[in-house]
């Protein structure tokens, strides 16, 4: 359930009308609901509520400043994998002690500056970037917080390209690597071991593998634990998937059951990263038809959206439900494909959707777009990014304004102004 929904044949967003929002925005543009947002951050913290439990919003998923601000308000913290990550978690009013640093390849400018805001942890992925820690903070003073990402080598069954729980993949370290680098650290006074990290990927629609996950991770913070080390936390990370078309996603609480089942004995307190389960749902891309053109053998709707604004279908070929705004279309029903003006062939947003075929100008809603939508998007084609609006009853808000080619072409012009190229 969320807040997208029809009232007299025509989509809304909680109280506003998309066709409003198109006219005043313009096409295509991101809407999120914030009920929908605050829902699901509801119910999340609800059903881990048997246990201490901190959710660390992914902010990759979406980062958003107004969105992210509403997340943090509802108790959340924030995981973060870049300065302009951590920055825009800052801006948003984070608690920096609600903020984990994830990640394979952490730089040293982005280590030192989250090591001057002070973070709850850095989830280490590689003895290198343990060491490469230990210096920064000793040349900062500071005694660096580090957690060590286990990679269990479980298969996520998910989509090969976000499943990151495999050896096969540059993620975490293996379990036999973790007593080693403990003592490492327990021997390092610019280092302090406060937990274990996990993450085996995304959009994942099997409960079994992630309480496997969570069980390995439990029995290593036991054995850790045993041997004389301090840990607060076990993060299990993130990844629980949502329904897009048919998926029958494990309900909050199974979830939540399984992994309090497994860390609660511990004694620890549990980190969650999820992303998009609380965003996913909460934002549409809402798009106009340009034309409709046909082939011999093809309908293709050619949407005012493309593959710049949502990547999703065309890099993993995620389905994603797309809705007409009015219901009260006349044209005949056909099997269409909905495709962008990008110059690609992998350029869709839907393929084989029968729909009643619209006329120039009608507004479609491409659903689950709330995660990995804006946070994915670019500019290919010189095409500048949609905007993005927050709904909240009645009322609603740019959140981020469209892009100009003024924005595009600005700086370039002014370097073409500034003359040859010097050595
Ligand atoms: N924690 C870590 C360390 C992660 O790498 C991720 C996602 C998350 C948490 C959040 O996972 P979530 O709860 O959202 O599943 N662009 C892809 C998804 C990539 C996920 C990358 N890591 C997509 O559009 O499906």
């Amino acid at each position: 359930l969320d807040h997208f929904l029809y009232r007299d044949g025509h989509a809304f967003c909680e109280d506003v009308p998309l066709a409003t929002l198109a006219e005043k925005v313009g096409t295509p543009a991101y809407v999120y609901t914030r009920a929908t947002l605050r829902r699901h951050c509801r119910e999340f913290r609800r059903a881990f509520a048997a246990h201490p439990t901190l959710p660390c919003f992914a902010v990759k998923a979406n980062s958003n400043l107004a969105v992210l601000k509403d997340i943090l308000a509802e108790g959340f913290g924030a995981d973060l994998v870049s300065l302009g990550e951590l920055e825009r978690a800052l801006a948003a009013g984070a608690r920096p002690a609600e903020l984990v640093f994830s990640g394979v390849g952490k730089r040293p400018d982005e280590i030192a500056r989250a090591l001057r805001v002070g973070l709850l942890s850095f989830n280490v992925e590689s003895p290198a970037e343990l060491e490469l820690i230990a210096t920064l903070a000793g040349e900062a003073g500071v005694v660096a917080p580090v957690a060590l990402r286990l990679n269990p080598d479980i298969d996520a069954k998910t989509n090969e390209k976000i499943a990151t729980g495999l050896y096969t993949t540059k993620f975490g370290l293996p379990e036999g690597d973790l007593p080693a680098l403990a003592t490492r650290i327990a021997q390092d006074k610019r280092l302090s071991l406060v937990g274990l990290a996990c993450h085996i990927g995304s959009q994942i629609l099997d409960i079994a593998p992630l309480a496997k996950a969570a069980s390995r991770l439990a029995e290593q913070a036991q054995t850790l634990k045993t041997a004389g080390h301090r840990l607060s936390f076990v993060n299990m990370g993130g990844g629980l998937g949502i329904r897009y078309r048919d998926e029958k996603p494990p309900a909050l609480d199974d979830y939540a059951r399984a992994l309090i089942g497994a860390v609660a004995p511990t004694g620890l307190r549990l980190l969650l990263e999820p992303g998009r389960v609380v965003a996913g749902n909460a934002g549409i891309l809402l798009a106009r038809v340009i034309l409709v053109k046909r082939t011999p053998v093809r309908t293709f709707i050619i949407l005012d959206a493309a593959m710049n604004d949502l990547i999703r279908p065309s890099l993993y070929d995620a389905w994603h439900a797309i809705e007409p705004e009015s219901t009260k279309g006349t044209g005949a029903e056909a099997v269409c494909d909905f495709v962008g003006p990008v110059c690609e062939t992998g350029d869709y947003l839907g393929k084989e959707r029968r729909v009643k075929i619209p006329a120039a100008g009608d507004l479609f809603m491409i659903r689950g777009c709330g995660a990995y939508g804006a946070s994915m998007a670019s500019q290919y084609n010189t095409r500048p990014r949609a905007p993005e609006v927050l709904v909240d009853g009645d009322r609603w808000q740019i959140v981020r304004p469209r892009e100009t080619l003024d924005d595009l072409l600005g700086p370039e012009r002014a370097a073409l102004a500034e003359g040859p190229l010097t050595s």
